[in-house]
């Protein structure tokens, strides 16, 4: 089957990539709340899409950004699949880094540059376009069903939190499919085994009520930059473990299990350095980086504002310091607890004399688990292998969505992460890409996996 796949493939390739294109020029991105329009105007192209694919599909509206959902029943006795996605985009800035404009996709060696192009839409378009090809050729016996999302990358999953509450018979499911993820390197079939939470706030500390004179004021009045500095630092210990208290009570112990499939991943540090640009020296000593990643929570600042940036000099004290941080989360980890417990520690640090205070708190979601021993992570071994003719490497991936674990028990369906993003594709950097390659395997992959249900 496989190679009739790729038939299908290489005859509709240009027609698959203008519609990938279009797709693309949608400048949906989520957290800017000037761009809602343009959301909601890509969910209903991708809702159109998929009506014309002969799905039955529809727009759930929530308080926050639609939902495209769609649905297409199955054979009797067939499994059900949800497949998940997300059509909102990060943010383009710095926008002046971008070769080309991020919203108008332009192909330069077999690559689509766009924002989005890889994270999430290009992963998504090509499951449509295998659902397309399936459905074409006859081969799609599972039941389908769609939830594409507008809100993963501002951290929220507002409208789906809230369909979950109250729409899970139209989510019940088998297994859910997730494309939303990368591999170890571009040439390593990836099978990813979990996910880490995450939770995010901001810090303000303030100051005098204008920036002052630092020589008439310097070694009187409280310097909020250096106060945000020293915050900042008291959250790790000089062994790169993290210091807030009772941060890790709740972390569950790696099991042997996982220490087997985590071993079937290396990690090569020069390789690392060359492709990032900076060599993989962070965290802590104790642990190797594929553990680090894959099995330790951190404690990261994403941004940091205060006092003169501009050229030459400028001699003040600040009024004002600013902080963005968020935690990643492992197993066990409860994002509620340990927002409360780094609120606390934030509380007992600040420094003397400024006004601290603490806003965008936001609880992302738990860590996520796979359970290897599934059935869907089984199928997709062996469609992975088909595919790429290569044997998959299982991977506890850093990164999160926020939704997956909750979603999951929602749908009742086991989930399995497959996906061919890598980290040539700059996913939430400017120069975002997608080689057509990828979207090929990505492509075959969905054709195998859903066609052998
Ligand atoms: N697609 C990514 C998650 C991802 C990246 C999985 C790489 C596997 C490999 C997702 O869109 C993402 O970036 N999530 C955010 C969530 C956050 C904004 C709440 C993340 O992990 O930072
Ligand atoms: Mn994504």
């Amino acid at each position: 089957m496989s190679a009739t796949f790729d038939q299908t493939f290489q005859a509709n390739k240009d027609r698959f990539v203008s519609e990938w294109t279009e797709l693309l020029e949608f400048p949906s991105i989520g957290a800017d709340p000037e761009r809602d329009k343009d959301c909601s105007n890509c969910a209903e192209w991708l809702r159109r899409h998929l009506t014309n694919l002969g799905l039955k599909s529809w727009i759930q509206e929530t308080s926050g950004k639609p939902l495209v959902m769609a649905e297409r029943k199955g054979k009797e006795g067939k499994p059900t699949v949800l497949i998940y996605g997300h059509y909102d985009v990060q943010p383009v800035d710095p926008i002046e880094d971008w070769t080309t404009p991020p919203f108008e996709p332009e192909v330069r060696d077999g690559r689509l540059y766009a924002r989005g192009a890889e994270d999430n839409k290009g992963q998504i378009f090509y499951v449509v376009k295998a659902l397309e090809a399936l459905i074409e050729h006859d081969a799609l016996d599972c039941t389908v069903k769609i939830l594409f999302e507008g809100e993963e990358e501002c951290g929220g999953s507002q409208g789906i939190t809230e369909f979950i509450k109250t729409g899970t018979d139209d989510l019940k499911a088998d297994i859910l499919m997730v494309t939303d993820v990368c591999r170890v390197t571009s040439n390593e079939p990836t099978i990813i085994m979990g996910l880490r939470g995450i939770i995010s706030l901001g810090i303000t500390l303030k100051g005098a009520d204008y920036d002052l004179h630092s020589g008439m004021h310097g070694g009187i009045a409280p310097n909020p930059a250096t106060g945000i500095a020293r915050l900042i630092t008291s959250l790790h210990r000089e062994d790169g473990s993290i210091a807030v208290e009772g941060f890790e009570d709740d972390a569950r112990a790696v099991s042997e299990k996982e220490t087997e499939l985590a071993a079937t991943t290396t990690f090569d540090a020069a390789n690392y350095a060359a492709m990032i640009g900076v060599a993989p020296v962070a965290g802590e000593k104790a642990f190797t980086p594929v553990e680090r990643v894959g099995f330790r929570p951190t404690v990261e600042v994403n941004g940091v504002h205060s006092g003169y940036g501009g050229p030459g000099g400028k001699t003040i004290i600040p009024s004002e310091a600013s902080a963005k941080i968020s935690c990643r989360l492992v197993a066990g980890q409860e994002p509620e607890t340990v927002l409360e417990l780094v609120c606390k520690h934030l509380t007992k640090h600040a420094p003397e004399g400024l006004v601290m205070e603490i806003s965008d708190k936001v609880i992302g979601g738990h860590a996520l688990r796979v359970d290897s021993e599934t059935e869907p992570v089984h199928i997709a071994t062996q469609a992975l292998a088909k595919v790429t003719g290569q044997k998959p490497v299982f991977y506890y991936e850093g990164a999160s969505i926020p939704i997956i674990p909750s979603l999951s028990a929602a749908a009742g369906a086991d989930p399995v992460l497959v996906g061919f993003g890598s980290d040539e594709g700059r996913a939430h950097a400017p120069n975002e890409s997608f080689a057509i390659d990828d979207f090929r395997l990505g492509f075959l992959y969905a054709c195998e996996f859903l066609s052998s249900l």
